[in-house]
């Protein structure tokens, strides 16, 4: 499974980066809009330096409008996909772009049957949104689960986009669900490398190394 990040904020992906296990970036209108930022200058400085898939939001509510802005966003780099909202609209668009070899990230999917469409539709990524499910009482890892197994027995090339991942547990479940990616957000990597037995094993590995080390 390949780890992105789920933020806008420059200094975690860099921070995260830096830790060389980064392999995308998704973002989203209210991550940007955290970091207030303008939209474009933001994936521009982010496809700087991230090599791999960097997905930036379409928010027009019609076909034509989502088009004209995926068109615009891939223009910034050859690594952007564009995230574009599952609706009947947004399958219009995802036609399309398909079609012009435009890669998008079908968004907001929170079923195995919006999933189904979204890959119909010529969807590069399909992001089922973990977290929010939970939130309302549904059981997001299932849901992924489902569509995971489903594309595997059609042999359906939309990559898996598990997303609104809350803590490392959702990660974990994700990978065991067989997604291909998690995007995972900046405090949950965090929480991902730390250990209190690593912490514990450092100390003392350190306190036994100054004892011996002038022997
Ligand atoms: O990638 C989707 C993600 O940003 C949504 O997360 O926590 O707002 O549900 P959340």
């Amino acid at each position: 499974m390949r780890l992105f990040i789920d933020t806008a904020n420059v200094e975690h992906i860099r921070e995260i980066h830096e830790w060389g296990v980064l392999d995308g970036v998704t973002t989203n209108p209210t991550l940007v809009c955290k970091e207030n930022r303008n939209y474009t200058d933001c994936i521009k400085e982010i496809t700087s330096f991230v090599s791999g898939p960097v997905s930036a939001e379409a928010v027009s509510m019609d076909a034509e409008g989502m088009i004209r802005e995926a068109r615009e966003l891939s223009g910034i780099a050859e690594n952007v996909n564009v995230k574009i909202p599952m609706c009947p609209e947004g399958l219009k668009a995802i036609k399309v772009l398909d079609g012009e070899g435009i890669m998008t990230n079908c968004t907001l999917v929170f079923s195995a049957n919006q999933a189904l469409l979204a890959a119909a539709a010529g969807a590069t990524f399909a992001s089922p949104f973990l977290g929010r499910l939970d939130d309302i009482g549904n059981d997001g890892l299932r849901i992924l689960s489902e569509i995971v197994d489903i594309y595997k027995r059609y042999s359906i090339q939309t990559q898996v986009i598990s997303a609104s991942l809350r803590h490392p547990q959702h990660v974990i479940g994700s990978a065991m669900a067989g997604a291909h990616i998690a995007t995972i957000p900046y405090e949950v990597f965090k929480q991902m490398v730390r250990h209190p037995l690593t912490d514990i094993g450092i100390e003392r590995f350190l306190a036994d190394w100054e004892k011996i080390k002038d022997l």
